[in-house]
C-alpha cells in the first residue's frame, strides 16, 4: 500500500460503498470510545464492515465496532463510523484521515466528530460534554500531519487555513440545542496526543499551562482533513475521567467505556437537535 492515501484509493472505496447502498449521506459522524451505540438510532441502516473497504484503517480496540452505518437519523441521511482508528494503533496519519475523504466524496457536507476525553480543566467532571471551540495540534506540529505527502488538490489547498476548524454556525446550533434542553455543556480546547499511554500528572500540568481543557487520542487528524476539504466540523468531547493534575487518581479504559453510558444520552440530545436544525 502507498505511504500516503491517493485519489485512486479514495475513489475505489467510494465506488464499493455505492454498490452496497443507494443512500446519499450529507452528514458524517465519527463515534469515539464508548459512544458507538449512538449508531443504533439510525433507521433502515445499510451496514458495511470496514474489512470490506480496501485500505480502510480497522479499529482494533474494545469499544469500537468497526463498521459504517448509513441510514436516516432525524430526517437526514447520515454515514456513521461506528468505531474509529487511532494513530497509536499503528496507522499513519494519512490513513487516519482516509474515512473523512471518503465521506466527503459520498456527499457529506457537515461532519460531527466525537471522542472520549480526559478533563484537564479542573472545572470539568466525568459525564460532561464539551464542544470543541478549537484544538491544539501538537502531534501535527511535531510532524505527524495527516496532510503530509502529495496534496490532494481536489479537496483543498496545499497550505490550508486552520483559523476556524470548528464551524461557528454548528457551534451556535449545538449551544442552542443545549439551552433548549436544559443541558449544561462545557466548551474548550481539545488536544490529541499519541497515546496509548495516558498522561502523567506532569503532562497534565503542562497541558493545563498551555491552555488545554480536554485531552484525548483522536479527532484532530480527522478534523484537520475535514477542514482541508472545506467540510463544516462540529467536535464534541465526552469527558470520561477527571483531571489528574496531582496524580491522586488512575485512568483506565474501563472507566472511559463506563462513562460512555452516561454520555450517550446527552450526546444523542445534542446530535439530534443539531441534525434537526442543519
Ligand atoms: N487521556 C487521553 N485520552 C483519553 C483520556 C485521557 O485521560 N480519557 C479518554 N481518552
Amino acid at each position: 500500500m502507498s505511504e500516503f492515501v491517493t485519489m485512486e484509493m479514495i475513489n475505489k472505496i467510494v465506488s464499493i460503498i455505492q454498490t452496497k447502498t443507494k443512500k446519499k449521506p450529507t452528514v458524517g459522524m465519527i463515534l469515539g470510545s464508548g459512544l458507538g451505540s449512538l449508531a443504533n438510532e439510525v433507521k433502515d441502516p445499510d451496514i458495511i464492515p470496514y474489512s470490506e473497504l480496501p485500505g480502510w484503517p480497522i479499529s482494533t480496540i474494545e469499544g469500537h465496532v468497526g463498521q459504517l452505518v448509513i441510514g436516516e437519523y432525524e430526517g437526514k441521511i447520515v454515514v456513521v463510523m461506528q468505531g474509529r482508528t487511532h494513530f497509536y494503533e499503528g496507522y499513519s496519519m494519512s490513513y487516519i484521515g482516509l474515512p473523512v475523504r471518503v465521506m466527503q466524496k459520498l456527499g457529506v457536507e457537515n461532519i460531527i466528530i466525537t471522542n472520549a476525553a480526559g478533563a484537564v480543566n479542573p472545572a470539568f467532571a466525568p459525564g460532561d460534554l464539551m464542544l470543541l471551540t478549537d484544538h491544539n495540534a501538537m502531534l501535527l506540529m511535531a510532524g505527524q500531519n495527516p496532510l503530509r505527502g502529495p496534496n490532494l488538490d481536489e479537496f483543498g489547498a496545499r497550505f490550508p487555513d486552520m483559523s476556524k476548524v470548528y464551524d461557528r454556525g454548528l457551534l451556535d446550533l449545538a449551544r442552542q440545542v443545549a439551552k433548549d434542553n436544559d443541558l449544561k455543556i462545557q466548551e474548550g480546547v481539545y488536544i490529541c496526543l499519541s497515546g496509548p499511554s495516558y498522561e502523567t500528572p506532569a503532562d497534565l500540568r503542562f497541558l493545563h499551562a498551555i491552555g488545554v481543557d480536554a485531552v484525548g487520542m483522536s479527532t484532530v487528524p480527522e478534523a484537520t482533513v475535514a477542514a482541508h476539504g472545506g467540510l463544516k466540523v462540529l467536535g464534541i468531547s465526552g469527558i470520561s475521567n477527571k483531571a489528574n493534575l496531582d496524580g491522586s487518581t488512575e485512568t483506565t479504559h474501563a472507566e472511559v467505556l463506563e462513562a460512555g453510558k452516561i454520555l450517550v444520552p446527552k450526546l444523542k440530545t445534542i446530535v439530534k437537535g443539531v441534525l434537526q436544525r442543519i
